[in-house]
């Protein structure tokens, strides 16, 4: 039984099994594990607590994501694509398709704010017509 509705319970399952597969994936796993090395109990609850304050307002996250991704220099649009694929396989399996359909197109939407800033500086600035 799929669920149908979001929670904190079922956001710690989601990040859990979610990062449970980014591990598992040669390309994505050393990524992480470069920087995150030892500390995974402390990122994924990072993840469930940003999580809770994209889908349910909780207004606990208090991190900056964007600078934290700009520090990768390895990763490519292709990892970002990988990384979408296994979270909607991930929120597919636990949740209804218009639930899981809300999580995704939010980190559809982050992904590509993340990526203007990591991937097109420059354009972004230019698009908003501010002097660099
Ligand atoms: C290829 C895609 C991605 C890679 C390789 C990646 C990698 C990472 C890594 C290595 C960290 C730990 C950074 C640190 O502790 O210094 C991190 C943190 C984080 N990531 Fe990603 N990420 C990706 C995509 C995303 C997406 C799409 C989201 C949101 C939908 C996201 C949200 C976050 C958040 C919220 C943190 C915690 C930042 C903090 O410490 O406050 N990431 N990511």
């Amino acid at each position: 039984m799929k669920y149908s509705k979001v929670d904190a319970a079922k956001i710690h399952e989601l990040v859990h099994s979610f990062y449970g597969r980014i591990r598992n994936d040669q390309e994505l796993g050393p990524i992480f594990n470069d920087v995150i090395m030892d500390n995974w109990d402390r990122h994924l609850n990072t993840m469930v607590t940003f999580w809770t304050s994209v889908m349910l307002s909780s207004g606990l996250y208090k991190g900056t994501p964007m600078v934290k991704h700009v520090a990768l220099k390895n990763v490519t649009p292709a990892h970002f694509e990988l990384w979408l694929g296994h979270f909607r396989v991930t929120t597919a399996d636990l949740f209804e398709p218009d639930v899981a359909a809300e999580f995704v197109i939010r980190a559809e939407r982050i992904a590509e704010s993340f990526q203007l800033g990591m991937f097109h500086y420059e354009n972004q600035f230019k698009v908003a017509n501010v002097p660099l």
